[in-house]
């Protein structure tokens, strides 16, 4: 594996470094052609999202801004809410623009659809969905996402913005987190 410190700390690796990008080119067509001649702004979900914005953002040829959100997602078990808290709000005021949410992954799928409802609540002209990863075996509520990179197993999985205990973010490719890491940290 790539990444000789962390190797047997990890299982497989799931998505390359090379399918991110390939698919995130194709999709930033998709998005050149559907915003031609509109605005467009990217809203990066930090801290998960910061690898896929940049990756993106570099691939569009149409004009673009680009904002930031944190958010802190209340129990992801079994009695989630869905209730998120805003830890920093957008600099931008969003009424009449065209949003598009950029996310590493739906897992449940309770952040963002969160996230877009209460941007539409501000009078948002439209507010689409970037997501380079979805676990459709995770997946909780009914949420579209207009940009799908891959749809990947149920797994626990870290690299390009994912992490686990803050570690791995910074993981070129997606991987699959090997079960003895986290009964080590238990
Ligand atoms: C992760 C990910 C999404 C969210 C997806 O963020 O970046 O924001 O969880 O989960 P959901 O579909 O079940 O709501 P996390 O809260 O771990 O924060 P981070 O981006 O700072 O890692």
């Amino acid at each position: 594996m790539r990444y000789d410190d962390v190797s047997d700390q990890l299982d497989e690796i799931l998505v390359t470094e090379e399918q991110l990008l390939a698919r995130i080119a194709e999709l930033a067509r998709e998005i050149e052609r559907d915003y031609a001649g509109k605005d467009l702004l990217l809203v990066g979900v930090l801290k998960g999202a910061v690898m896929v914005m940049s990756d993106l953002s570099r691939a569009l040829t149409i004009p673009i801004n680009m904002d930031w959100m944190a958010v802190s997602s209340y129990g992801h078990g079994t009695t989630s809410s869905g209730v998120v808290r805003i830890l920093k709000d957008l600099d931008t005021d969003i009424a009449d623009r065209n949003v598009l949410l950029v996310e590493d992954i739906i897992d449940t799928g309770l952040t963002l659809s969160w996230l877009h409802d209460n941007l539409m609540s501000r009078g948002a002209a439209s507010v689409k969905i970037f997501a380079a990863l979805r676990k459709p075996d995770a997946v909780r509520v009914d949420i579209v996402a207009d940009y799908l990179g891959f749809d990947i197993p149920n797994k626990f999985v870290v690299g390009y913005g994912l992490d686990f205990a803050e570690n791995f973010r910074h993981l070129r490719d997606v991987a699959v987190l090997s079960p003895r890491t986290y009964a080590e940290s238990e």
